[in-house]
């Protein structure tokens, strides 16, 4: 008996994912995350435009690695690999670390000694993987890993294994499938560039397969000090509080540069400043906490809107859809929240002071 009740992306979008019949599900039941219309910002972007919030924190280890860690640990599994590898800058190492968890395989991650948010720290400690931080920057963990996977026989569950990629082309199935169409805009953050490039492969598919009728205009935002893409050049030593993103030679560059440009897109950058205005605003305006990295598709958002972007693409008298990519969930990284806003003022335990502090 399989056990699953509602089941994952595998699932849900079996036909347009390379299993069979005898791979095994490895699955937590990832995907199906909401779509939630931001008010706020819709506002701001104009009268005659709609945003929406891809919410991927809402994945089960918190962050849209799940969609293709499901794939490429059951696919792991089915070829009787023993253990999988991967670099990471935090999620993808919590994501393989539970998924591992969940096949019985053995699972080795090398992270970026100190520079990984908490939370995704303790994810992949407490699922059992072997965490080693080495002293060196994601990028040199990635090369090391890849060199490890090609010698060894440990698959590699980085977004260059294509499972990966298959896996995280459902989350734009999903914002078609809630919106009945593409969206005209899709703004999202770039790190090592694998998940635009699954998004845009899953548009491309979900169009020629008859079940939407355009494609979105792919907008991708770098952090200013770690923006390889916009600069066209790797970045030696990337530096950005949205850890998450602080890459300097992206695995997919090729792929991401391809999409932006079939899609008539740009991928650009927003500084640390604007992706904690836009963390913030996400959360005091929309009540939706979302990790730093994330938070760069908002800055990003309203950077395009303060620089009419927009504005020079949209017709007042038709109705536009922008999809905003939350990567991950804010409770990823609690001491960027913290050291973000007050901390809370410790007061007397009576009525009096705290009527006196709350203002009635
Ligand atoms: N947002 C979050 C929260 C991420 O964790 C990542 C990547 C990205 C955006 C960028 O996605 O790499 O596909 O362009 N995190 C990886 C990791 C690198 O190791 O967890 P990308």
């Amino acid at each position: 008996m399989s056990g699953q009740i509602n089941g994952g992306i595998i699932q849900r979008y079996r036909k347009f994912l390379p299993v069979s019949e005898k791979t095994p599900l490895v699955t937590l039941n990832e995907g199906n995350t909401p779509l939630i219309y931001a008010e706020t910002l819709s506002k701001l972007a104009g009268s005659n435009i709609d945003v929406y919030l891809k919410y991927e924190g809402l994945n089960p280890t918190g962050s849209f690695k799940d969609r293709g860690m499901t794939l490429a640990i059951s696919k792991a599994c089915e070829e009787n690999a023993t253990a999988v590898m991967c670099a990471s800058t935090g999620n993808t190492s919590a994501s393989a670390a539970a998924y591992a968890a969940r096949g019985k395989i053995k699972c080795i991650v090398l992270i970026p000694s100190g520079a990984i948010a908490l939370g995704k720290l303790s994810q992949a400690l407490i699922h059992g993987a072997k965490v080693l931080a080495i002293k060196g920057n994601f990028d040199v963990a990635l090369e090391l890993v890849k060199e490890i996977t090609n010698k060894y026989p440990i698959v590699l569950v980085n977004s260059l294994n294509p499972c990966r990629i298959e896996g995280q082309k459902t989350a734009s199935f999903e914002v078609c499938d809630c919106l009945g169409d593409a969206p005209d805009f899709q703004i999202m953050p770039v790190g090592n560039a694998g998940n635009i490039t699954a998004y845009w492969k899953g548009y491309k598919e979900y169009k020629a397969a008859g079940l939407s009728k355009k494609l979105p205009v792919m907008l991708g935002f770098q952090a200013k000090g770690a923006a390889p893409i916009v600069r066209n050049k790797p970045i030696k030593e990337p530096k950005t509080l949205a850890t998450a993103i602080r890459i300097g030679n992206p695995a997919s560059w090729k792929s991401a540069v391809a999409a932006r440009d079939e899609s008539g897109g740009l991928i650009d950058m927003v500084s640390d400043k604007e992706i904690i205005a836009a963390y913030k605003i996400l959360a005091e305006k929309e009540g939706v906490f979302a990790e730093p990295a994330s938070a760069a598709s908002i800055a990003g958002l309203l950077k395009l809107i303060n620089n009419g972007y927009f504005k020079k693409f949209t017709l007042s008298n038709k109705e536009y859809k922008i999809v905003c990519i939350l990567t991950g969930h804010g409770l990823k990284d609690p001491e960027r929240a913290i050291k973000t806003v007050k901390p809370p003022k410790v007061i007397r335990p009576d009525l009096k002071s705290i009527i006196k502090e709350i203002g009635y």
